[in-house]
């Protein structure tokens, strides 16, 4: 199918182009861009087999990549399927996801690798790229098979979920993976500090009676993640940064000039421990939600460069796991139908302007995991999310296309929304 996108602002950081512009859609290509490109249609006489898609104050920009999505097959079919999870995915304007290992069983060999990939193409709706396990069913203690892993198809390696406590195997791990080419996803937390904590240490923690999560849980990881990469010379993106001191220490390896990229989730920059005076369980994340300091810090990551991507974390969770008391309810938060409009907040406030948000979840998540994707130069991949960034609208969790209806967003009101998702040069969401 041939499609022509007119009208529309289109912002590509990696090209460096804000301008509007029209879009020709050709054999799942960006064919062309250009001013008035239906006048050279007619004349080519083309206009009957091309769908014309006025697009007149929409924001068009490459297809945005989610690389931190817990999709919950094989083994957790109730909180989310591989087609559920695609289609949440799409509604939220995600043309790419990268799936964490931690199903059951876990994806440490290629069987389960290969199962994902079919079960995703047979959904056909966003491309799903599978994450494979650091260590055989993330137990911390033995490597999988990283190249066997990488021929079936996984695109990076992270035992996310659980840290990987033993230092000796997280070098041998980054030294293998940084052959292959590997990126390895770090998910920060010392356990013995954490210890049984819900909630992060600090002021609400004690007025609650809940234990406490310090923040040096986090950030005597990340010391210890950038310590590695220097000293094996590789590199390691760093999960779901969540405290002042995990910004603080990722911008002083960046300044050293360490491979050391990272990411954090909406929630971390919207919302803060305060809000667990409810004790509603869908507050409930690892690692938590952290204080206003925190939040500020975040806030200056992401404006100076120092967290590369915003990332969903997406959680979701049946109402069993979370229906339960505080102390015993899962963590996660179910976040691909919420992730875009809660970064559009950054814009209004100021924080980030268009090119850098579209970087930030299209463009540098690209990078990191390798994908020839995030830019909307002639003949890459007709991967295109379209913006409304007007819309107003409320979360609802029922209407969510993700079997998580665990988001403590609902009811919120928000502003700007993913319209239209195409893939490959196909409509996959079409909410117009
Ligand atoms: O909140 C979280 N949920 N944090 C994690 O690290 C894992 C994730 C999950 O799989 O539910
Ligand atoms: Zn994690």
């Amino acid at each position: 199918m041939k499609i022509l996108l007119t009208g529309a602002r289109i912002i590509d950081p990696a090209q460096n182009i804000d301008s509007r512009m029209d879009v020709f859609l050709e054999d799942g290509k960006i064919a062309k861009k250009g001013a008035n490109l239906s006048k050279s249609l007619k004349s080519k006489d083309s206009e009957k087999t091309t769908k014309i898609i006025d697009l007149a104050g929409m924001i068009l920009v490459p297809g945005l990549i989610d690389m931190h999505t817990h999709l919950r097959e094989p083994g957790f079919e109730y909180k989310e399927t591989i087609a559920s999870g695609s289609a949440a995915a799409v509604a939220g304007g995600f043309t790419s996801i990268a799936c964490m290992p931690n199903t059951n069983p876990i994806n440490d060999n290629r069987s389960i690798t290969e199962f994902i990939r079919r079960k995703a193409a047979e959904a056909a709706l966003a491309n799903v790229y599978p994450i494979g396990a650091i260590s055989k069913g993330s137990a911390g203690s033995q490597l999988t098979e990283f190249w066997d892993l990488k021929e079936a198809g996984i695109i990076a390696l992270s035992d996310d979920g659980k840290p990987v406590m033993d230092a000796a195997l997280m070098r041998r791990a980054m030294e293998y993976a940084y052959s292959l080419g590997l990126p390895v996803i770090s998910h920060c937390e010392d356990t013995n500090l954490s210890g049984a904590g819900l909630m992060n240490e600090g002021y609400y923690s004690t007025i609650l009676g809940l234990s406490g999560i310090p923040g040096i849980a986090e950030e005597a990881m990340v010391a210890r993640d950038i310590l590695i990469a220097e000293f094996t010379n590789t590199c390691v993106h760093i999960a779901h940064v969540s405290t002042a001191g995990s910004v603080r220490l990722i911008r002083e390896a960046k300044k050293r000039g360490l491979k050391v990229t990272a990411e954090t989730a909406p929630h971390y920059f919207t919302l803060t421990d305060e809000s667990l005076q409810s004790y509603d369980t869908n507050f409930k994340v690892n690692p938590p939600l952290r204080s206003e300091q925190d939040v500020a810090a975040i806030k200056e990551g992401l404006s100076d460069g120092t967290i590369d991507v915003i990332a969903c974390d997406h959680a979701p969770h049946g109402r069993t796991d979370k229906e339960v008391e505080f102390e015993y309810a899962a963590n996660g938060i179910s976040g691909l139908e919420t992730s875009l409009a809660l970064s559009l907040k950054l814009i209004h406030d100021k924080i980030l302007g268009w090119p850098e948000l579209i970087a930030i979840m299209s463009v540098n998540p690209a990078s990191i995991l390798n994908l020839p994707k995030g830019t909307l130069e002639t003949g890459a991949d007709a991967d295109i999310t379209v913006i409304d960034p007007l819309l107003k609208w409320t979360v609802d969790v029922q209407a969510f296309r993700s079997r998580g209806k665990n988001s403590p967003f609902n009811g919120r009101q928000m502003q700007g929304k993913a319209i239209m998702t195409i893939i490959g040069g196909e409509i996959k969401y079409d909410g117009q």
